[in-house]
């Protein structure tokens, strides 16, 4: 039967029983309201380890927008169900704070070497500082032999590449590709607030990147950019925050296309109080 703990003191001694018989850890950290995007990411891990760990837990020190984090979906129970059928294989982890967090909701402030500047980092003040306390202190607490992340937040994903490299952290991070509704809107948590009416117009974000995507190689980067703006000031539902195609290692903003870098396209729309992010790979 699959088990939720509820605390580390609980899931430690079991991990530990698993480490000794040299079973493998995967590890798989969301912050619940789970969808067919963290399922991706649980087959994945299953796959490939004899345990999966999926934690759940709302991670206060991310949000720097309050409202945010009060209104983010919170459906403990249906997520439990939604993966019950996984069984023994996988546990579920729903932390205490204090677990996460033996000192306070303080953040440790981090240098990413640049990445957490850029985009998300500079939206969102002090996101990947919550971002990287929260996951240094839960691969501290699981010691997981892989962890998964997906592309959907493909700035996230090089933030914890850096972070296990700056911390020494030996763990091997998959990264999964991004999961869409059949509209072409990528799944996330947040799109569960969404109305109707919004939800059908959020198409447009998926519908912008894939003529990015095939328009990369003819057009130059300004001509790509103003059309996407052009194409969000036209429609009254979502809001624009930033479209940008910038280097996929560096997250730098592309100026001059060099031959073997790779370039994707990052996306952040307002559907009223919803944020939504997006991205593509162009090359
Ligand atoms: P959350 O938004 O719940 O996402 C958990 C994981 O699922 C992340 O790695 C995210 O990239 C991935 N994911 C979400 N939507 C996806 C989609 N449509 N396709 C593929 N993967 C998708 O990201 C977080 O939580 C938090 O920042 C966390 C890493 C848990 C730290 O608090």
């Amino acid at each position: 039967k699959m088990q939720v703990y509820y605390s580390i003191s609980e899931l430690k001694p079991k991990l530990n029983a698993i480490k000794k018989q040299e079973q493998t850890i995967g590890f798989v950290p969301t912050m619940g309201a789970l969808h067919k995007g963290h399922l991706s990411l649980i087959e994945s891990a299953m796959n490939q380890n004899d345990t999966v760990v999926v934690s759940i837990f709302v991670n206060p020190t991310q949000f720097n927008n309050k409202e945010d984090f009060e209104n983010y979906p919170r459906t403990i129970e249906e997520d439990i169900q939604i993966v019950s059928h996984l069984k023994d294989k996988l546990m579920i982890y729903v932390p205490r704070v204090e677990d996460i967090y033996p000192n306070g909701l303080q953040t440790i402030q981090f240098d990413f070497e640049g990445i957490e500047h850029e985009m998300e980092g500079s939206f969102r003040p002090g996101h990947f500082d919550g971002v990287g306390s929260v996951l240094k202190s839960f691969f501290k607490l699981i010691e997981p032999n892989k962890a998964y992340f997906g592309e959907k937040d493909f700035q996230q994903l090089q933030i914890v590449r850096k972070l296990i490299e700056i911390e020494h952290i030996p763990v091997q991070i998959i990264a999964c590709p991004i999961m869409r509704e059949p509209t072409g809107l990528a799944m996330s948590s947040r799109n569960k607030r969404l109305s109707e009416k919004q939800f059908k117009e959020a198409a447009l974000i998926y519908k912008v990147l894939t003529e990015v995507q095939a328009d990369f190689g003819i057009k130059n980067v300004n001509e790509l950019t103003q059309r996407v703006e052009e194409t969000f000031e036209a429609n009254t539902t979502l809001k624009l925050e930033y479209f940008i195609i910038a280097d996929e290692e560096t997250l730098q903003p592309l100026k001059n296309k060099e031959k073997n870098k790779k370039y994707r396209a990052f996306i952040a729309v307002f559907a009223g109080e919803i944020r939504l992010i997006d991205n593509i790979a162009l090359n």
